[in-house]
């Protein structure tokens, strides 16, 4: 056992903010004075309404949501909403684009084609494995919304800019990336997202949805799998998963009063994510997988010159006490996840640990 915490660089479930813990050790016998833990508490209570209302006040202003969006938390995680999406918003007759940039896009398109939804791929990035997101790419002015990844955890990619789909609003899986920088809420119809990378633990997932996208949820498909059942009733119709939401919530304070907001966010991402690709790119041992202007600011992807040697990178860090950087069972390589939580502290260690290994290795 690990005397002390590591340095925490998992893809997801991933790492907590320390004081988000601490605060969650301090009050987990003794929830705000109720004399019960979080976990013995019904979510009928006047406790669990506090923390589900603060939640969602705190996300519409860290967005600065404006009436139209409604903010929504689910169960299934990201991957029930690859099935919901096409369910609640496309009808008889409607279609709907969607850009492949990966895994968990392919995933997105399958469930909606499996259903029989008219769905148009109007831009993939396969012929390059993946390595970069599409440019230039001609929506359908018809369609009823265009689907994208916002950030591909397991490629290394992110939309550093949202497409112009020309008015179609944009639905965006931000499982990885969501409240790492500041969003044109204008541009989006609907937004969801896990919550065990930037956000929480695993258990729950966020979603935002715009009041003309809502009103499409059909009456005729199941109670559970409606956006409306949620909206209407402050997402708990039935028991919400609710010791996820309170630490979403303790996330959503910290952001907002530890870091500053968003634009105070997205500063120390760039930061962080530019000393790992600015070393990369001065280093004939160490090459990272994703094309420069396509690269991801939260999970930073590379190889080392064999797979031998990325066996005992990630070997050799974690009895350095940097944890979780082997890359996806899919792609193999190394991956280093440094969403919101992780401090600039840990890449600093991280970085000092690759040249140390370089010189040794290379
Ligand atoms: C971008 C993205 N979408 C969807 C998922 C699937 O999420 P879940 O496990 O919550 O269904 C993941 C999981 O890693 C992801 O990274």
């Amino acid at each position: 056992m690990k005397a002390d915490r590591i340095c925490n660089f998992n893809a997801g479930p991933a790492a907590l903010p320390l004081p988000v813990l601490e605060e969650i050790q301090r009050s987990f016998l003794n929830l705000a004075g109720s004399g019960m833990s979080i976990t013995e508490i019904s979510h009928r209570s006047k406790w669990f309404d506090d923390v589900i209302n603060d939640a969602v006040t705190r996300i519409k202003r860290i967005l600065a949501l404006d009436d139209r969006y409604h903010v929504l938390f689910l169960q299934g995680g990201a991957s029930m909403q690859f099935c919901m999406v096409p369910m609640n918003l496309l009808g008889a007759g409607d279609s709907a684009d969607y850009v492949n940039t990966g895994t968990w896009s392919t995933k997105a398109i399958k469930e909606a084609s499996i259903q029989g939804k008219s769905v148009n791929v109007v831009a993939s990035s396969e012929d390059r494995n993946f390595a970069y997101i599409p440019q230039s790419i001609a929506f359908d002015a018809n369609a009823v919304f265009a689907h994208i990844t916002s950030n591909n955890t397991i490629k290394g990619t992110q939309w550093a800019r949202f497409p112009d789909t020309g008015g179609v609003p944009i639905v965006a899986d931000m499982s990885s990336d969501i409240f790492s920088r500041p969003l044109p809420m204008e541009k989006f119809g609907l937004i969801y997202a896990g919550a065990q990378k930037n956000m929480g633990p695993a258990g729950v997932c966020l979603v935002i949805i715009r009041d003309d996208l809502l009103a499409r949820t059909p009456g005729d498909i199941p109670t559970m799998l409606r956006y409306t059942t949620y909206a209407e009733k402050n997402s708990m119709y039935n028991t919400p998963p609710c010791f996820a939401v309170y630490t979403v919530q303790l996330v959503l304070k910290w952001l907002e009063e530890s870091i500053g907001g968003l634009d105070q966010m997205a500063d120390v991402n760039r930061k962080k994510a530019g000393l790992l690709y600015d070393y990369m790119d001065q280093s004939d041992f160490y090459r990272g997988t994703a094309d420069k202007d396509s690269r991801s600011l939260m999970n930073v992807t590379f190889r080392l010159p064999s797979e031998e040697l990325e066996k005992a990178f990630v070997a050799d860090a974690l009895d350095n006490g940097l944890g979780g950087l082997k890359g996806h069972r899919s792609v193999g390589g190394c991956r280093a996840s440094i969403y919101n939580p992780t401090p600039l502290s840990a890449v600093e260690a991280l970085l000092d640990f690759m040249k140390t290994f370089e010189r040794r290795k290379g």
